[in-house]
């Protein structure tokens, strides 16, 4: 079965023709992020007619690629929720129209579903139940992925997200936008150790995360000793690099122990970080539990991941489409029933 995938609920316009719901045949991703870059953020406006015109070429760049034409296909999948409104409904405009002019069966997919299923890409993927710690710029939340469709919330951040957080920080120092890999490149060379930043909710009993009090710790740093150039900079980036990634694994692997899970996924663009791979690796060997970290390329937005949730929910029967509708703060979790 081949499902085309389509994701445009950020800054990424994105597609990919997915075969089984395990092999990309093509995914292709036209990022704005040059665009954002001078404002330090995304601009939702400008994401949505930048959308406008990447969609239909980046769509016809995903079919050549993998060869196929748009008779060939057995499906459609497009991201309906979470993320910005204007930006969601082009993907849906264009994937309504696509859906109408051949019959194709199209079903809604929720963005982080697709970041979830994202390993299914990978060569030696995981099949549910496996517990998935979604790390964003927009989110970060620990799920109980039970079944294909079936997932429990666990704990999520009650302020900014950790890719949020590393942006920001990021901003503070200089950095360019998005603040996630220049953070991680300098840290490197830096001592985690050099400086104490503080974790938030401790307690063994809260799986939630809260970054907005690190942020302001490294605010609070920086108003005292002046941004940091050389060594100094990558010490406070390993530092608080090494808060994120320690505040994560630890209450990933209390997760893994409150579920009695086996198998633990990681996902979502932060999930490129060098620093979290590797000690959710170290944190979740020693807990028993096997860790699978997807490429660096499948973590950050791709139409593929869509494909993949895009085929679990076509194989399980969810209702199609025709009258879909942007939901910009649909939360996964629970049974998930839109279709
Ligand atoms: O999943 P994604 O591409 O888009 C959202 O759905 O948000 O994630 C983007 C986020 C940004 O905040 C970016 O700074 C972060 O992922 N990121 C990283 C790294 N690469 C990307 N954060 C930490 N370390 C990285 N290497
Ligand atoms: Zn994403």
């Amino acid at each position: 079965m081949r499902v085309l995938g389509i994701e445009t609920s950020c800054d990424e316009t994105a597609a990919a023709v997915v075969l089984d719901g395990r092999v990309a045949l093509s995914d292709v991703v036209s990022t704005q992020m040059d665009i954002h870059r001078r404002w330090g953020g995304v601009v939702p406006e400008l994401a949505s007619r930048n959308h406008v015109v990447q969609v239909l070429p980046v769509i016809h760049e995903a079919l050549s690629r993998a060869q196929v034409t748009l008779a060939d296909l057995d499906g459609l999948a497009v991201t309906s929720g979470p993320g910005l409104q204007g930006a969601l409904l082009v993907g849906l405009q264009v994937a309504k129209s696509l859906a109408l002019a051949t019959g194709l069966p199209l079903v809604g997919v929720n963005h982080l579903e697709g970041h979830l299923l994202a390993i299914r890409l990978a060569a030696d993927a995981p099949e549910p139940p496996f517990l998935g710690l979604c790390v964003s710029g927009g989110h970060t939340t620990l799920y109980d992925v039970k079944a294909y469709g079936t997932y429990a919330r666990l704990g999520t951040t009650r302020d900014d997200a950790a890719g949020e957080a590393f942006d920001k920080v990021a901003r503070l120092l200089g950095l360019p936008y998005p603040g996630g890999l220049p953070i991680d490149t300098l840290a490197q060379t830096g001592d985690p150790a050099a400086i104490k930043f503080p974790r938030a909710l401790r307690s063994d009993d809260v799986l939630d995360w809260s970054f907005s009090g690190l942020k302001t710790a490294v605010l609070t740093w920086v108003q005292q000793h002046g941004v940091p150039t050389g060594q100094a900079l990558s010490d406070l980036c390993a530092s608080f690099q090494e808060a994120v990634a320690d505040a994560l694994t630890r209450k990933m692997v209390l997760g893994a122990r409150r579920v009695g899970a086996k198998t633990l996924v990681l996902c979502g663009g932060v999930a490129a970080n060098s620093r979290l791979r590797a000690l959710a690796e170290a944190r979740g060997r020693d807990a028993g539990l096997e860790v699978f970290l997807p490429p660096k390329r499948l973590c950050t937005d791709n139409g593929a991941m869509i494909a993949v949730a895009g085929f679990q929910a076509l194989a399980r029967g969810v209702p199609k489409g025709s009258n879909l509708t942007a939901d910009p703060t649909w939360r996964l979790g629970g049974v998930v029933t839109h279709g």
